[in-house]
């Protein structure tokens, strides 16, 4: 049986339609996704959409229509815009799919009546466009501390989740767990910031607003946030029915993949819920950086953004897919711009890879009517190329490992170049002249191409379409992981005429 991977993606607030920040974490769970289903594992990969809550509500208002219609239009179009994307999840969940509302009930009901959860009164600092209460400490001047804007004082009946219970355990897991958050210094943001000062309470329902899911042992509260958005986790794979085969199988999640923001929610209060609800907890959650512009946050409130599908249709779908995996080291901020998704479709995959698998098909199209052979002259030069082929499905395999997704796909180009260089170094053209050069200018082209074949296969899972068009230029049948081993191209193949794959853009002015 293979060995199976939960990998999810925050569900986002389908408070307006998605930007590229949105895009940037879906497309490199996707491309981890596609990475590990290569590599033989049984994937559930998961995304949504956390669709409660008093912004929804107000938003929904004031375009006068109910919150449900609201956040199915926005819904609909995520999903159209995933699709777009290549974005090949298992599951989409809505925290208005009935399920997940019938689950969180029973979830909430559940650690009420074992004492988890209790009845107080709040007064804190709320920001609405966050939906996050911060203490007086918290707060800086007064302003949300991770958006800046206002946040306002509230007092109201509400149920809190015992979080400080939880706190020795939590450190204790963390402890034995080294793992479990990564990047590292995100680790020690939540220990020497949240986790040591003390955990406070976390309050959990609210009154002051309906758009949520009701407590059904009191109406007048809504669950609030957190209960009802971590749950999704779970809740998509059947829970509370421990029995059912999608939680059998693939709870605890291999990997939640999270904004920066977020990491305090799935590394404390989730851990805490787990704990409470006695159920095993993730193995690990990744907090990366975000994709500015101009330096500072994407924002919908701003309307500094396009819709990402406008670069998709002016430079296809993996021009786009490539920058976000590749441009940002992963786990740091990064900045957007539209020069730079330019500058990189034409550095890396129009000229680096385009231009190698175009001039290479067409020479062997030139020389040998696109038939390979080989012949095996070789010579003191292809061995460099060789082993660093060879080599490489390790490579990639390490740093994905360790989700260093653009250093993984950084190997690859530098095999790429590689050839590239093979080919300046080897002057193919010159060899063509010399007819006792015959086999030793075969031999180069099917180095080159049998290159290009187990790099095609290793990009899939970051610019599928691409992969997929250059493995049907080469017309083969070794596709899959398994047949990566330099030499497995078949002799007698008849490529097909190649295509332009990347066109280069002019950068307008
Ligand atoms: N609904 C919560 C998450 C609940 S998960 C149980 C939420 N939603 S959100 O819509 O605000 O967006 C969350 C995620 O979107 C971020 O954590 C991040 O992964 C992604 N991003 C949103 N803007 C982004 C950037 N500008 N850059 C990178 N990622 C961005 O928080």
């Amino acid at each position: 049986m293979p060995e199976k991977y939960y990998i999810t993606t925050p569900i986002y607030y389908p408070s307006a339609n998605f930007h590229i920040g949105h895009c940037y974490t879906t497309i490199i769970a996707d491309a981890i996704a596609r990475y590990k289903r290569m590599t033989g594992y049984d994937v559930f990969f998961q995304t949504g959409t956390d669709e409660h809550g008093e912004k929804i509500e107000k938003k929904a208002k004031e375009a006068g229509v109910s919150p449900k219609e609201y956040v199915d239009k926005i819904i609909e179009d995520a999903k159209d815009l995933w699709a777009s994307l290549g974005i090949s999840y298992d599951y989409f969940i809505r925290t208005t799919d009935k399920n997940h509302e019938v689950a969180v009930q029973k979830i909430f009901k559940k650690l009420y009546e074992q004492g988890d959860i209790y009845k107080g009164s709040y007064e804190g600092l709320y920001c609405v466009p966050c939906e996050s209460f911060w203490t007086e400490s918290q707060a800086v001047d007064g302003k949300c501390p991770d958006c800046g804007r206002e946040v306002k004082m509230v007092s109201e009946e509400a149920y809190f989740f015992k979080l400080s219970k939880y706190q020795d355990q939590l450190i204790k897991f963390y402890d034995e767990h080294p793992d479990f958050i990564l990047p590292l210094s995100r680790k020690n943001e939540m220990l020497n910031n949240f986790i040591k000062p003390g955990l406070e309470d976390l309050c959990v329902s609210r009154t002051s607003f309906k758009w949520g899911i009701p407590v059904d042992f009191d109406p007048n509260h809504v669950v609030y946030v957190w209960i009802d958005a971590l749950t999704n986790y779970i809740t998509s794979l059947g829970y509370p029915d421990v029995n059912n085969e999608l939680f059998k199988k693939y709870w605890p999640a291999d990997l939640h993949l999270v904004g920066k923001e977020i990491v305090r929610f799935h590394t404390i209060i989730w851990p805490c819920m787990l704990m409470a609800l006695d159920l095993p907890l993730p193995h690990q959650v990744f907090g990366h950086g975000w994709l500015k512009i101009d330096g500072g946050k994407i924002s919908k409130s701003l309307g500094n953004y396009k819709d990402p599908r406008e670069y998709i249709k002016a430079y296809g779908v993996d021009a786009v897919r490539y920058y976000a995996l590749r441009e940002v080291p992963f786990g740091n901020d990064g900045n957007f711009s539209e020069e730079a998704l330019i500058s990189r479709t034409n550095a890396d995959l129009a000229n680096t890879l385009g231009n190698l698998v175009n001039r290479t098909i067409s020479m062997a199209h030139k020389y040998f009517d696109g038939v390979t052979s080989n012949p095996k002259i070789n010579e003191e030069i292809d061995n460099n190329l060789i082993s660093k082929v060879t080599s490489l499905k390790e490579i990639v395999e390490t740093k994905m490992n360790e989700l260093k997704v653009n250093e993984a796909i950084d190997e690859i180009m530098d095999v790429l170049r590689l050839c590239n260089k093979y080919i300046d170094e080897t002057t193919p053209w010159t060899l063509a002249k010399d007819e006792t050069k015959k086999n030793r200018l075969a031999t180069v082209l099917y180095n080159l191409l049998e290159s290009i074949r187990i790099c095609a296969i290793l990009l899939s899972p970051f610019i599928p379409d691409t992969s997929n068009n250059i493995l049907l230029e080469l017309n083969t049948k070794k596709t899959d992981y398994a047949s990566i081993e330099f030499g497995s191209l078949e002799e007698n193949l008849q490529l097909n005429e190649p295509k332009i794959l990347f066109n280069r853009i002019e950068i307008k002015n």
